[in-house]
């Protein structure tokens, strides 16, 4: 009996020192979390982040380039790229921007702009870089913006330097075989069965010199910086000169061509951007027509535009195809542009050229019908800069 009693007694006692440390423990952490309280509450009640030095060291990281000025033209703000561009110094603060900034044209920039509410510059290399030039002053203050774009101008001179390579390699055999297959032809006169395939050789041949031909047009009109000189330009002698170089064709299938274009009509265009669009589109009224139809070239003007429509009395476009025949390749049936050696690019070329010349193109067709084609063009020449 005894021995239970001490038994129970050294249990109990062991319980209560387990309760204790228990309760000990749960102390000492509520001890520590008001403790850690204590030291956020003396945290918060740090002075203020400085926010305005937080961003002038966040725009410090920025690959762009910026200057804040007052609506004088003293210098209030620059970040790092800008102060590294235009050779700006760190003191430069409250100075004039002429004073401050090195770059003599950036300077005449601004000056040409100061007053304008917003203007921008496509590309100027200033040092090793191509940067777009922004600037801006809808606010009191002004503001000049440097954005990079020499990675997208090394990807874009990769690219053309790509196309223009692949099409010099691929023309020079091209016209090797041009060649052979003529002195082919000459050779297997009086064998019909190879003049066929001769022919037929000859025909695909031609088609991968065109396909070359457009994808270089391509590519130079999708060029960020492509030169556009807008003159005022006389159309009927282009319209002329391209009918003429097809006059071939024409007669071949007794199309019928009027044009009723003043002599004296002038549009305001790049010239080999408008012979590019006119050439395409009277090529496709041509390849596009039945035998003994009709084509009209038409020039009006309009209030704020110059309109040039091209109509044709051929098979018609299908209204479902219409939303897709400025798409590269598109074909609306591809056995007949097939045959008559189409590539589907011209129309992309219409609309991008049309596009650069700041103008827009119009397609109304009705199946076995006819189609025609309206390029609109703006009749200032200077509503579009240079430097596309
Ligand atoms: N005047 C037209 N009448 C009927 N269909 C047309 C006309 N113009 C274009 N199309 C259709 O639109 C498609 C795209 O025209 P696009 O000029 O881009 O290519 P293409 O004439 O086939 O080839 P490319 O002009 O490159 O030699 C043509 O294949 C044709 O089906
Ligand atoms: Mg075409």
């Amino acid at each position: 009996m005894e021995h239970i009693l001490g038994a129970i007694t050294v249990f109990l006692f062991m319980l209560l020192l387990i309760f204790s440390s228990i309760i000990l423990n749960e102390r000492r952490k509520r001890v520590q979390l008001l403790k850690k309280l204590r030291g956020k509450n003396k945290e918060e009640k740090q002075p203020p982040i400085d926010r305005s030095k937080l961003l002038a060291r966040a725009l410090s990281l920025i690959k762009e380039g910026i200057v804040v000025m007052d609506p004088y033209g003293r210098i209030m703000f620059t970040n790092r790229f800008a102060r590294e561009l235009l050779g700006i110094d760190k003191n430069d603060t409250g100075k004039f921007f002429y004073q401050a900034i090195k770059d003599f044209d950036i300077v005449s920039m601004i000056n040409e702009a100061f007053n304008e509410s917003y203007k921008v510059w496509q590309e100027k290399k200033i040092k090793d870089r191509f940067v777009q030039v922004i600037f801006g002053s809808d606010l009191d203050e002004k503001v000049l913006l440097l954005i990079d774009q020499t990675p997208i101008k090394k990807y874009e001179n990769l690219k053309k330097d790509f196309i223009a390579n692949a099409s010099h390699e691929l023309k020079t055999p091209l016209a090797a075989m041009k060649l052979s297959l003529e002195t082919l032809e000459e050779i297997c006169k009086e064998n019909p069965n190879a003049t066929k395939y001769i022919l037929k050789a000859q025909e695909r041949v031609n088609y991968m010199e065109q396909l070359i031909e457009d994808l270089i047009t391509l590519s130079l009109l999708e060029t960020t910086n492509l030169t556009i000189r807008l003159q005022k330009i006389k159309i009927l002698p282009i319209v002329e000169e391209i009918l003429n170089n097809v006059s071939e064709v024409i007669s071949q299938k007794k199309i019928q061509v009027s044009i009723k274009i003043p002599e004296d009509a002038t549009i305001c265009a790049d010239e080999k951007l408008i012979h590019a669009i006119l050439k395409n589109l009277i090529d496709n009224a041509i390849k596009y027509n039945r035998e003994c139809g009709t084509i009209e070239i038409l020039f009006k003007r309009l209030k704020n535009e110059d309109e040039i429509k091209i109509c044709d009395s051929g098979y018609g476009i299908p209204k479902s195809h219409i939303p897709f025949i400025f798409e590269r390749f598109y074909r609306v049936e591809r056995s007949r542009s097939r045959k008559s050696g189409g590539t589907g690019l011209g129309l992309s070329i219409v609309k991008l050229a049309t596009e650069k010349l700041g103008g827009k193109i119009e397609v109304e067709s009705q199946e076995g019908k006819g189609t025609c084609f309206s390029v609109y063009l703006p009749k200032r020449c200077d509503i579009i800069t240079s430097d596309f």
